[in-house]
């Protein structure tokens, strides 16, 4: 696969060497190759008109396009851009801008020459995209003047100053037009479409080594530090590559719409790298599922003629609310396959998926993955054709995947109708190979958990057929409108406030984006604080420290919070006051301090 798939600059001589237990991986040895040159030039020699891009922009009806040879022209110039700044192989870029072809070609501009970058979502805050940067020592930021969603404006820019001035190690910020404002300019700041004009358009593709790190991707974890997940070159791209193909049942010539933000993984495997390598048309979704109304992916669909769909559960479950009539306003007749990452799908919102949009005759398919496994691992695939696809669950894995279910004891549980954390018993290709900085971090979270095996941090069970359904996370983690977040770093924010004691943060099941964020504060014993403004307070100090997804949905003051005699805080017992399980709190006996439950229980029903 991986000598027919890709083009390699020099043919590899080994296809693996790994240990899981060392955790040390090493794909395509001594081969090495470009991944630009995969994505574009590739396609540009044998078909330079082909539509690498529609960028549905924010309103409605004003896409454009970009053929493969364009977006050629337009990363080889931004890759010149970046090198005459004295930006070259190994540095690290950081990239905080909306879904656009320019940001398609910064991504592909960094991959041409080598750099690593890190691309921040650009719902994350200034101060998010401060401690992103300094984590990684980025040299330069690729931004935009403004964004638009949903018709709103965002100003990116201001945010990006901010972040900068505590950011010693960035030399440059490329400022590209989204809106054309006059937004002032700082002493770091050039012109990246002024730089791009006189720019050359061509610029020769670095030698990468199969093992070199591609890029790094921050996400959450159960400490409150995001961890920069390192991504390797060929062993990522061959995976999203085959993953793309097999999965959504694409080929050259398919109009293919992940909906995704490139700020996430799905965007970088979905939208930009899987497609890409495969020579389709990757639609680039600039706006929101409701703007200008709830029928926007439909009529896009009907406008585009997309065959394949990929969006998250959060939002088919908003689009539900709004009502069945949506999509029967449109002619979805070019769709076929019909996916689903990011929080399980459920049963009712798969039926509607496939009734409604997919019109009772897509394949639906759920597809389970992590920033650290690059790409879709376990999913049903439409092109094997008559396997059966049932609802609910991701249900098998994809080729080269070994899933295991362990128990508490770190044993494998043989046999079906078992559940267990959710493992990776045989490296693959696309994992993540470290964390930036911190290999401990990453040996001590995904390698040493179950030694011998990459442990997700998800619970699964395994079905008297086999197949798999995802329980959801088994720690700290939770996953808000498919944004994933840990409770500690929700909490970390919150504690810099002055009348705050202590916090415990905790998901709590929310009909729309899976799980709310349910935050229990104790204030100091001094405190005269109004508690109404308080909690103002602490919602804005967590949209400012990490992102407005972050901010709690509810936050209920309490007189002191249950813990263990040693001190831990008893999350089970939290979770189940606030999903409103009050009769099935359980043993409370082991608390140090028992009688506090009875009191944040009466608080919760009154302020429900
Ligand atoms: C976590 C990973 C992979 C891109 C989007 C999220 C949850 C993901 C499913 C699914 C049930 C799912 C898991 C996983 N998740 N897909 N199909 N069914 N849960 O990437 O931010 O790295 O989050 O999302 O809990 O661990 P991420």
């Amino acid at each position: 696969m991986a000598k027919s798939k890709l083009r390699w600059q020099q043919l590899f001589d080994k296809v693996q060497q790994c240990d899981m237990e060392k955790g040390q991986f090493s794909w395509f040895s001594n081969g090495s190759l470009n991944i630009s040159d995969n994505c574009i030039d590739r396609h540009v020699e044998s078909n330079p008109d082909q539509t690498a891009l529609i960028w549905e922009k924010d309103e409605p009806g004003t896409e454009e396009r970009v053929s493969y040879k364009e977006l050629l022209d337009m990363t080889c110039r931004v890759a010149n851009v970046l090198k005459g700044h004295g930006i070259s192989k190994g540095d690290r870029v950081a990239i905080y801008m909306p879904n656009s072809p320019l940001a398609v070609a910064s991504m592909l501009a960094c991959m041409r020459i080598g750099a690593v970058h890190s691309v921040v979502f650009a719902g994350f805050s200034a101060e998010a995209l401060a401690t992103r940067i300094q984590d990684a020592s980025c040299v330069a930021v690729i931004t935009t003047d403004q964004a638009v969603r949903g018709g709103k404006i965002i100003e990116l820019k201001k945010m990006v100053d901010s972040a900068v001035e505590q950011c010693p190690s960035v030399r440059n910020v490329f400022v590209a037009s989204r809106t054309g404002a006059d937004v002032p300019y700082q002493s770091k700041d050039v012109s990246l479409d002024k730089l791009m004009e006189q720019a050359d358009t061509s610029c020769p593709a670095e030698q990468m080594e199969s093992e070199d790190p591609s890029f790094m991707l921050y996400t959450s974890g159960s400490t409150g530090k995001p961890k920069g997940l390192l991504h390797s070159t060929a062993g990522y791209l061959l995976y999203v590559a085959l993953t793309h193909q097999a999965v959504f049942n694409c080929s050259p010539g398919d109009v293919y719409a992940c909906v995704a933000d490139i700020g996430w993984i799905t965007g970088h495997s979905y939208v930009v790298y899987g497609p890409l390598s495969n020579g389709v048309t990757s639609v680039l979704f600039e706006s929101i599922p409701t703007y200008p109304d709830p029928g926007r992916y439909w009529e896009m669909v009907e406008r585009l003629k997309v065959n394949q769909f990929y969006t998250a559960p959060t939002a088919i479950r908003l689009l539900i609310k709004a009502g069945d009539s949506w999509p029967q306003k449109y002619n979805l007749s070019s769709l076929r396959t019909l996916g689903c990452v990011g929080e399980p799908l459920n049963h009712e919102a798969w039926e509607w998926y496939n009734k409604f949009v997919g019109q009772s005759r897509c394949d639906i398919v759920d597809t389970w993955w992590q920033t650290e496994t690059g790409g879709i691992c376990i999913t049903p695939r439409p092109s094997e054709s008559g396997a059966e696809i049932l609802p609910g669950m991701p249900m098998r894995p994809f080729f080269g995947i070994e899933p295991a279910l362990l128990d508490s004891q770190q044993r494998e549980l043989i046999g079906n109708d078992v559940t267990g954390s959710l493992c990776i018993k045989k490296p693959w290709p696309g994992m993540a190979r470290s964390i930036y900085g911190d290999h401990e971090r990453f040996l001590d979270t995904y390698l040493r958990p179950f030694p011998g095996y990459y442990f997700s941090g998800d619970g699964a069970h395994r079905h008297s057929n086999g197949y798999y359904q995802i329980t959801g996370r088994t720690d700290d983690v939770i996953n808000v409108s498919g944004h994933r977040l840990g409770t500690a770093e929700v909490e970390d924010a919150m504690d810099e406030h002055e009348s705050v004691a202590e916090t415990a943060v905790i998901g709590t099941p929310h009909e729309v984006k899976g799980e709310g964020i349910y935050a229990f504060i104790v204030l100091k014993d001094e405190s005269t604080e109004d508690e109404n403004k308080v909690k103002m307070e602490l919602k804005e100090m967590v949209a400012v420290n990490i992102a407005k997804f972050a901010v709690p949905d509810h936050i209920l003051i309490v007189p002191g919070l249950p813990k263990t005699r040693s001190g831990k805080i008893m999350r089970r017992i939290l979770r189940k006051i606030a999903g409103g399980e009050l009769s099935a709190l359980g043993d409370v006996s082991t608390l140090a301090d028992p009688s506090v439950v009875e009191v944040i229980v009466k608080l919760h029903v009154v302020a429900r």
